[in-house]
């Protein structure tokens, strides 16, 4: 490894410097300090800024939490949940949802294919359904689903519509105003360490959490709504990584979030452009749902070799797929601050060098 490494894999994401420095600073003790709640309610107002909505929470704990709390919160016994899914992220949700004693309703599509709104539609007038999850970006096989036509048949049917929003918030737009719960975690588009998940919550949301019978602790949203303004969380927040993420969202609203989300679909439309000239094939095949943070390379049968050879050879880190296409896919990250062509450029140098 030199100090030249490259990370360019779906997260976590290369760190700027003034990121790291920030996290450097002397940590503060929440329970004792009270500027630290001032300090925690000006961040979750930038974060709304990055969001374009309200109710922002942020919790210790990286984006697993946030999917699981998710569940654990809004879904009790014998609730039906429908999970909208085209990979393995989608698929993920029915085991939170079974794990709380919810019926988990899977509407699947094939990987990389767009979600089926037909067969979403027909499932949601088959049965009542209280509750809907979703994935915005599939990162393990690079595809941005299309949730606005989903979202408008939840709120037909007047379903609460959580969505994983991991790798695709601060690096693309997410229709945020018609999701009841959007989750995003920091390691991805921030370009902050891992440990942190950032949720937004709407009021329909907030109301359906706050009916429930608590069944969870550290997973359990409910406190988050008035934490900040009763200045009491229910554990010890992470304030390094808060100091953390406050800066990387700093560098996003200092370089404006269109221009962020410019800088994304500029890096992901080059490294699609090169992995053509390569004569190699995007994984979904049609360029609309191809994610502007990550881009997955169908390589059939030499994912890890490429990949382990990129890393020894030229010091770059790249991702393959995950479970049956761990060796059909190698995953290039352009998100948060590896977005930017000089990086791509490298990686894909890299790529063409090992195969030729
Ligand atoms: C779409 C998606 N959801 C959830 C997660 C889980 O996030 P974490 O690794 O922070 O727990 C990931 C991680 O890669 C992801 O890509």
């Amino acid at each position: 490894m030199t100090e030249d490494r490259l990370r360019m894999t779906p997260g976590p994401t290369e760190i700027p410097a003034r990121v790291r420095e920030r996290m450097s600073e002397p940590t503060w003790n929440p329970d004792v300090e009270s500027e630290f709640y001032e300090f925690y309610r000006e961040l979750t107002a930038k974060l709304e800024a990055v969001y374009g909505d309200d109710d922002v929470a942020v919790l210790s704990g990286e984006g697993i939490l946030g999917l699981e709390a998710a569940i654990a919160s809004l879904v009790e016994e014998g609730d039906r949940v429908l999970c909208i899914s085209n990979g393995l992220y989608g698929d993920g949700f029915a085991d939170f949802v079974e794990t709380y004693g919810g019926e988990g309703v899977t509407c699947r599509s094939p990987a990389a294919e767009p979600l089926d709104l037909e067969a979403i539609e027909s499932t949601l007038a088959e049965g009542e359904f209280d509750v809907a999850t979703m994935v915005h970006c599939e990162t393990p096989t690079g595809t941005l689903n299309d949730l606005e036509p989903v979202l408008s048949l939840l709120e037909a049917h007047d379903v609460v519509s959580v969505v994983d929003a991991v790798s695709s918030l601060g690096g693309t737009p997410v229709p945020v105003e018609g999701i009841d719960v959007c989750l995003g975690a920091s390691q991805k588009c921030f370009s902050a360490p891992p440990g942190l998940c950032v949720l937004s919550v709407s009021d329909r949301a907030w109301e359906r959490i706050e009916s429930f019978e608590t069944r969870s602790f550290y997973a359990d949203l409910e406190p988050w709504r008035t934490a900040a303004d009763e200045e009491w969380f229910p554990y010890t927040h992470a304030t390094s990584n808060l100091f953390a993420l406050d800066a990387a969202v700093d560098a996003i609203l200092e370089e404006g979030v269109d221009a962020v989300f410019e800088r994304h679909e500029e890096a992901a439309a080059l490294c699609r452009d090169r992995t053509r000239d390569l004569g190699l094939e995007i994984y979904p095949e049609n360029d609309d749902l191809a994610s502007p943070t990550v881009t997955a390379i169908s390589l059939e049968g030499r994912a890890r070799e490429v990949q382990r050879r990129v890393q020894e050879e030229h010091d770059i880190v790249l991702s393959t797929g995950l479970g049956d296409l761990e060796d059909d896919i190698l995953r290039v990250g352009h998100m948060g601050h590896n977005a930017r062509a000089e990086r791509v450029e490298r990686t894909m140098d890299a790529i063409e060098a090992v195969l030729e």
